[in-house]
């Protein structure tokens, strides 16, 4: 039986994975499934009333198509009322400071902040002074606790499909990560969120794109992809962040494809049953080749449908579970 059954929610923020345990993670992800049978009405509305009167405002201070539209469309599905702030429109550019801009988005009485900012722990300093919900869309290099959330669902729902044991668990499941862990706020929510779960984790990737002891965090390393996904159950690339390098990192694209592409040469070494995952945006042909995306083991537009009912599951726990200590 999952840990889920015996727990309730009681904090007011969703700050990462870090914090929480087994069984707040399965929690989350038990609320879920009654939200992607909601986005999967054929008939009638596809919305439920849970936030309904409520305001969601999406404050995102770095470029975004997925996770913002995400957040966007799991609000809408709650009925609450959405508001989108962006940087460039916000009065940051004029030097006002994170708190001032809160404080008077919550003079309007706004119940959950999604925000996503450049620098790690912005979503942490305003949980601890301000009463909305936050919840971390990506804070820096730091983490991105929906995705590895929605992550952790799609490979939960394969497993069990797979096992046809509709109460499997990740327990013994090995996840290769490969490529860009260094800049990957996603890598790291992953690693927290699936070592919890009692996933086995592997990251691959040139020595100057994974993080000095990272074994620390209790996962396997190696830099022969081979060795990485021979036996792996799930092979997960994450995107290369460019524009996140201040110095090459690698001698040459066409080096790191040659060492690390997932395509349908380096897959031949991998178990046929093994997923392909991505957190998207995708360099196409760069870490992931096009028949890999878009072949018969991805389940990347999962992951996004996914995304949708993971993150309305975390926003009715926040605002529906009468609780409120802090993050
Ligand atoms: C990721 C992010 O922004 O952290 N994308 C996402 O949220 N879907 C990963 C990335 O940009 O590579």
């Amino acid at each position: 039986m999952s840990e889920s059954t015996q727990i309730a929610w009681n904090r007011k923020d969703l700050t990462g994975i870090e914090p929480l345990s087994r069984g707040e993670i399965e929690l989350i992800l038990d609320t879920a499934p009654q939200f992607v049978a909601v986005s999967k009405r054929q008939s009638g509305i596809k919305k439920v009333p849970l936030l309904q009167g409520r305001l969601v405002v999406n404050w995102f201070h770095e470029p975004s198509t997925r996770t913002r539209t995400s957040f966007e469309l799991a609000a809408k599905r709650l009925s609450a009322d959405t508001l989108s702030i962006t940087a460039s429109t916000s009065s940051s550019v004029k030097g006002e400071t994170l708190h001032d801009t809160l404080a008077n988005i919550e003079a309007m009485h706004s119940d959950v902040i999604v925000i996503r900012h450049n620098c790690a722990g912005a979503p942490h300093i305003l949980a601890a002074r301000h009463a909305s919900h936050i919840v971390n869309a990506g804070d820096g290099r730091h983490e991105h606790p929906t995705q590895a959330l929605l992550d952790a669902f799609t490979i939960r729902e394969h497993v069990r499909k797979h096992t046809s044991n509709p109460e499997a668990t990740l327990d013994g499941v090995k996840v290769a990560i490969i490529g860009d862990v260094e800049h990957s706020r996603v890598a790291r929510s992953d690693i927290w969120c699936l070592n919890k779960l009692g996933a086995r984790v592997c990251l691959c990737g040139p020595a100057t794109l994974l993080p000095m002891d990272v074994e620390r965090m209790g996962v396997e390393v190696t830099h022969d992809l081979r060795e990485a996904i021979h036996d792996a159950d799930v092979i997960y690339a994450l995107r290369i962040q460019l524009e996140r390098q201040a110095k090459a990192l690698f001698p040459s694209i066409r080096e790191y494809i040659r060492l690390f592409r997932i395509d349908s040469d380096s897959l031949q070494s991998a178990p046929a049953h093994a997923l392909i995952m991505h957190p998207g945006p995708i360099n196409r042909d760069l870490e992931l080749a096009t028949e890999v995306a878009d072949g018969p083991r991805s389940v990347i537009l999962e992951q996004v449908s996914n995304g949708v009912a993971i993150r309305m599951a975390v926003m009715h726990l926040l605002v529906n579970s009468g609780n409120k200590s802090g993050s």
